[in-house]
């Protein structure tokens, strides 16, 4: 799918299939179960020293990742870089949550967090190891001294099953059909594509979002670990999990479609 690559960023992408995407984006992840998840991370976070209750949830998305921080006693702000997504995460919490749009290319300094993190394939929106290392240095630049960040990117498995393949999705009165534009043979480092129908249950058009298109790049372990480097970043662990959710050591690229990366300021 690169073939079709146009100059513009992983954020101008992203922007523009959020905005089409937030009215179903709920429906569309109905089944995916933070509620097991997030406590999982943060196990996995408090293996390293996770101290603190101030979190900034990057690429917030509708508030899914950070819901289940809030009756632990977390503090949140909270970005991204649709508005129309983070209308809908507001109208969840309303006040209880501090809210930017932003793009996490160009992070504005919200403060120092004990945690910042980005999850559910964020930064796979990004299309190139530069704008990675952009993104995770203006993650640094959020973290306390003693911050940990943390953040999922999809694994090779993930474009050439779900990106190759189609999925159907009926909720809310409405059939969301997913189809995968990549081949079971995706190289790593591709720029993979999938396209997004919205459609009445009976399967007519909706009209009320097109079809959509998300655009993401896959990134090998090596270039997370140099782009963490480069944005003055220690990689602290890395885990891996498939659809189950339960991370597990080491990365297995083989058996795993999510890896999790934790990360703390470099010393020095
Ligand atoms: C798959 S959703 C995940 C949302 C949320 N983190 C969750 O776990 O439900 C990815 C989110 O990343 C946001 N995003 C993608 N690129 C971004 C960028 N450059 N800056 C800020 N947000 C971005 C999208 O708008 C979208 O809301």
């Amino acid at each position: 799918m690169a073939s079709t690559a146009t100059k513009r960023s992983g954020a101008e992408w992203a922007h523009g299939t959020y905005e089409a995407m937030a009215p179903v984006y709920d429906d569309f992840t109905a089944h995916h179960e933070y509620d097991l998840w997030i406590p999982d991370l943060l196990k996995l976070l408090e293996r390293h020293g996770l101290r603190g209750k101030r979190l900034l949830d990057v690429g917030c998305g509708t508030g899914k990742s950070f819901l289940e921080m809030l009756p632990r006693g977390w503090e949140v702000t909270a970005c991204d870089i649709s508005p129309a997504m983070i209308e809908r995460a507001r109208a969840k919490v309303g006040d209880r949550v501090e809210f930017a749009v932003a793009d996490m290319l160009d992070l504005p300094r919200f403060g120092k967090f004990d945690l910042v993190w980005a999850l559910d394939d964020a930064v796979n929106y990004l299309l190139s190891p530069a704008e990675l290392a952009q993104a995770l240095a203006g993650m640094h630049a959020n973290l306390a001294p003693t911050g940990l960040l943390l953040f999922d990117v999809n694994e090779l498995l993930a474009y050439r099953t779900f990106f190759s393949g189609t999925e159907v999705i009926e909720r809310g009165g409405r059939r969301l059909v997913w189809r995968g534009l990549e081949q079971a043979d995706v190289a790593p480092g591709s720029i993979c594509e999938s396209r997004l129908e919205v459609l009445s249950e009976g399967g007519d058009r909706k009209g009320e979002a097109p079809t959509l298109t998300h655009r993401q790049r896959h990134f090998t372990e090596d270039e997370v670990r140099e782009a963490l480097a480069k944005a003055g970043l220690e990689c602290l662990d890395v885990y891996g999990h498939g659809l189950d959710g339960i991370p597990r050591r080491p990365l297995d690229t083989e058996t795993h479609t999510k890896a999790i990366y934790i990360a703390g300021p470099a010393a020095g």
